[in-house]
């Protein structure tokens, strides 16, 4: 880990474009949240009944949880060259918010099964004019999530803005699904 990580740094309350989007995930589908922390997301998921995978390297954020039937803890270090732990699942929600590791935003995409919505939020070129993180390797270039899904989903909304709360940050974020059936 390196110095310049910001990424334990987790904000309280779901991410407003998190809620806006929420109900586009198929009624009960299966929903992951990635990099979840303290699992704000994925809570929000739970309370909205969907069935949960809470994913992190640490996941005492969301030990609280242990033991209820419709979730699930994948403690898993996405970093440290392991195979990829979610290969052949697929989701009707994935949400990915304050973490990028580009190596595996592929596999992330592919998570996302026949219906399915992916929810992704994270900073972005010219955060570091106010602060952490400032290390390009964890901010998005310009246009890089649309890029990212194009030809294997449709993009249903996408920006790039400066936002002042819970801080102020420049934030990308985008709503896109993958075409056919409702993934279960
Ligand atoms: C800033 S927090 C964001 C948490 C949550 N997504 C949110 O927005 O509330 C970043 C999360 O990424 C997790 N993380 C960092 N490096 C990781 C890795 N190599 N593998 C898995 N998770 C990692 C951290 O443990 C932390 O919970």
């Amino acid at each position: 880990m390196i110095q310049d990580d910001p990424r334990h740094r987790t904000p309280i309350g779901a991410s407003p474009w998190v809620e806006r989007f929420a109900g586009l995930v198929p009624p009960a589908g299966s929903v992951a949240d990635i990099a979840c922390g303290g699992g704000r997301h994925g809570r929000l998921f739970l309370d909205r009944g969907h069935p949960v995978l809470f994913a992190d390297r640490d996941v005492a954020g969301v030990a609280d949880l242990a033991g209820r039937p419709e979730m699930e803890i994948l403690q898993a270090d996405f970093e440290g060259g392991a195979p990829w732990p979610l290969a052949g699942r697929h989701f009707a929600g994935v949400v990915v918010t304050n973490y990028l590791w580009r190596p595996i935003l592929p596999r992330i995409i592919e998570l996302v099964g026949p219906g399915g919505v992916l929810l992704y939020e994270t900073f972005a070129r010219g955060n570091e004019a106010f602060g952490r993180p400032s290390n390009p390797d964890f901010l998005l270039k310009p246009g890089e999530l649309f890029e990212a899904v194009r030809g294997k989903l449709v993009v249903l909304a996408y920006a790039q803005r400066v936002v002042d709360a819970p801080r102020p940050a420049v934030i990308q974020h985008i709503a896109a699904q993958r075409a056919g059936g409702a993934t279960a």
